[in-house]
C-alpha cells in the first residue's frame, strides 16, 4: 500500500475501501435502514440542487475559513461521529484524530468509539466534540460528560434520533458482532453489559446504549449539567429545532443518521432549509450543522447556501481510514476542502459569507 497513490476523489475512496473491508465491516459502515430509501435520497437530494453561479467576481483571494463555537477553522467541515473505527483500521480513532490534527478539522467522537475518548483527545490539536447517547441510566452519560470536560472537549452533540436502533438488514445479514479486542470502550467501564457474543445487528449487540424513554426533560438536564455547549443531532423539523434552543442548546445538527434510523425520513438537503430558517429567526447566532450524503465541495456550498454553519461527513472518513489509515483520512479531508475552494471560485464566492440562498434560486 505504502507506495500506492491515494485516490483523488471521494467516490474512488469508497470503491477502494469496499475492496479492503471485510463483509461485516462493509455492511455495517455502508448500510442504511429499511429499504434504504433515505440513504439513497441523502445523496440524490444534494445533486438535485442546481447552483446558479455568479460570474466576473474577483475570487483571487478567496478563503474557506470560518468560526465554530468560537474556534477558528480552515474550512466548514467536521468529522461526523461514527462508531468503531477500529473495524476499518488497527489505529482506529487515533488515525482519524491525527488526520484531523493535520488538517485542522474538528472531530466529533462517537460515544461508541473503539478507542478511549481521552486517548483520542490527546492525539489531536484540533477541537474535539463528544457525541452522546443517553441510555437507560443517566449516570453513564453523566460520567462521559465529566470525562469530556476533563479531556478538553469543546462541545457535546446529543444524538436524539435513536429511541431504538433502525432495522439494518445489511448489518444483520452479515452477523454484526464486536470482534475480539474491539469494543465500545468508553461505555464498558460505566456499564459492563453483555455485548460481545451477541450477533445479528447493532440492535442486539448494542441495544443497551440507547433508551426509548428520553425526552426534552433529559435534554434540559444535560444542558444544566455541563458547561460545554450542547447541540442535538438528528433533527429534521423546525419546531423541534426551536424547542432545542428553548431547552438551552446552542444549535442543532440536521441529520437522519446517514439513513440508518427512520427509513422515509427526509433527505437532509430537503430538511435543512426550513430548520435553518427557523433557527435563524429564533437566534441568528445559533449553530446549524448538517450531515448525510455530503460528498463534494459543491455539496458543502449547497448546504451553506441553505443556511448551514458547517457540515459533517461520516462514511467518507471511514473509507479513507480503510484505504490508508491516517493518510487516507487526511487525503479525504484535503480533497473535500480543495473541492470546496474550487466550487466557491466557480460559483463566484470569495468567502463563506458570499454563499447565499440566491445561489440555489436562479
Ligand atoms: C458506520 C456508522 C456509524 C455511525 N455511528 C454513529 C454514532 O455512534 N453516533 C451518531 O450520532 N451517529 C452515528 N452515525 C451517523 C453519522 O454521525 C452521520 O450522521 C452520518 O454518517 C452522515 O451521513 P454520511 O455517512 O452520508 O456522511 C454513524 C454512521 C455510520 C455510517
Amino acid at each position: 500500500m505504502v507506495n500506492d497513490p491515494l485516490p483523488d476523489h471521494l467516490a474512488a475512496f469508497e470503491t477502494e475501501a469496499a475492496g479492503r473491508l471485510d463483509a461485516m465491516a462493509l455492511a455495517y459502515y455502508a448500510g442504511g435502514s429499511g429499504n434504504e430509501h433515505t440513504l439513497r435520497r441523502n445523496l440524490q437530494a444534494w445533486s438535485e440542487l442546481d447552483v446558479w453561479h455568479r460570474v466576473l467576481v474577483d475570487v483571487g483571494g478567496r478563503s474557506t475559513a470560518t468560526t465554530l463555537l468560537g474556534v477558528d477553522l480552515p474550512a466548514p467541515v467536521l468529522v461526523a461521529p461514527t462508531a468503531l473505527h477500529r473495524l476499518a483500521h488497527p489505529d482506529g480513532e487515533l488515525a482519524t484524530a491525527r488526520a484531523c490534527s493535520a488538517t485542522g478539522t474538528p472531530m466529533v467522537v462517537s460515544s461508541l468509539s473503539s478507542t478511549l475518548l481521552e486517548d483520542i483527545c490527546a492525539a489531536t490539536r484540533s477541537p474535539v466534540l463528544l457525541q452522546l447517547y443517553i441510555g437507560e441510566r443517566r449516570s453513564v452519560a453523566e460520567a462521559l460528560v465529566e470525562r469530556a470536560e476533563a479531556a478538553g472537549c469543546v462541545g457535546i452533540q446529543l444524538t436524539v434520533d435513536t429511541p431504538v436502533w433502525g432495522d439494518r438488514h445489511r448489518e444483520a445479514s452479515t452477523g454484526f458482532h464486536l470482534p475480539d479486542g474491539i469494543d465500545v470502550v468508553n461505555l464498558r467501564a460505566h456499564a459492563p453489559q453483555p455485548g460481545p457474543g451477541a450477533t445479528g445487528g447493532i440492535g442486539e449487540v448494542l441495544g443497551w446504549t440507547v433508551s426509548p424513554s428520553i425526552t426534552w426533560d433529559d435534554l434540559r438536564w444535560l444542558c444544566g449539567l455541563t458547561r460545554l455547549p450542547v447541540m442535538i443531532k438528528g433533527v429534521c423539523r423546525p419546531d423541534d429545532a426551536r424547542r432545542a434552543l428553548d431547552a438551552g442548546t446552542v444549535g442543532v445538527v440536521v441529520s437522519n443518521h446517514g439513513g440508518r434510523q427512520l427509513d422515509g425520513a427526509p433527505a437532509t438537503a430537503v430538511a435543512l432549509g426550513p430548520v435553518a430558517r427557523a433557527v435563524a429567526a429564533a437566534d441568528p447566532a445559533a449553530t446549524v450543522l448538517v450531515d448525510g450524503g455530503i460528498r463534494t465541495g459543491t455539496d458543502v456550498l449547497r448546504a451553506l447556501a441553505l443556511g448551514a454553519t458547517a457540515v459533517q461527513i461520516g462514511r467518507p472518513v471511514l473509507w479513507g481510514l480503510a484505504v490508508a489509515g491516517q493518510d487516507g483520512v487526511q487525503r479525504v479531508l484535503e480533497v473535500l476542502a480543495d473541492d470546496l475552494d474550487r466550487s466557491m471560485a466557480l460559483a463566484g464566492c470569495a468567502s463563506l459569507d458570499d454563499i447565499t440562498a440566491d445561489l440555489l434560486q436562479g
